[in-house]
């Protein structure tokens, strides 16, 4: 079977749901996945995944502090070749300065980067889940909506499995 891992960081919870929805999609499809904050992380334990994907809030258009910080002690490991994916929240009715528009307002894209960096196989572009306001909530249909993204994913990691057997 399948072992996926969905690490989050979230400030308010909004982040973490969105994590279950995808960890819920991916279960559906028939993959074991655990869904832990970047606080439960072993380092150690990482290498046994076949997916990781990794999500956060966005924070000054850019990565939370605590995940900035986690992804480093990240680049202690070998993540090389596991299949991954990153996702955010971020509340864009924040970005209410024009100069601020001009810039690309998702944690996720850069945690993408990171990854990359890290030689991990993305295998689907980052992507974004809108909040209402600062504290959340999610915008109406983001919980069906990533539940199907992780259905999807489950389904391209279960594919590319039998492929590879
Ligand atoms: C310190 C701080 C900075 C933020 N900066 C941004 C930002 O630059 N762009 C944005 O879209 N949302 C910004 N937000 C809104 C967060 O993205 C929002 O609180 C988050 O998505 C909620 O997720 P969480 O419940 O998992 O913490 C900011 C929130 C906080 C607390």
């Amino acid at each position: 079977m399948t072992h996926g891992l969905i690490i989050y960081h979230s400030l308010f919870g909004n982040t973490k749901q969105v994590a279950y929805c995808l960890a819920n999609g991916m279960k559906d499809v028939g993959m074991s996945v655990e869904c832990l904050g970047i606080e439960e992380i072993v380092l150690e334990n990482l290498s046994k995944y076949e997916f990781i994907a990794i999500g956060g809030p966005t924070h000054i258009i850019g990565i939370s502090k605590p995940l900035k910080e986690f992804l480093v002690k990240l680049k202690t490991v070998s993540l090389k070749g596991i299949k991954g994916f990153s996702f955010d929240t971020r509340n864009p009715s924040r970005m209410n300065k024009k100069w601020l528009l001009t810039l690309e307002n998702s944690a996720a894209r850069r945690i993408e980067g990171k990854m990359r960096r890290m030689k991990m196989k993305i295998i689907k572009p980052y992507l974004s889940a809108i909040v209402y306001g600062r504290e959340g909530p999610l915008e109406k249909n983001v919980e069906l909506e990533f539940r199907s993204i992780g259905k999807e994913l489950g389904k391209m990691l279960v594919v590319e499995k039998d492929v590879e057997n």
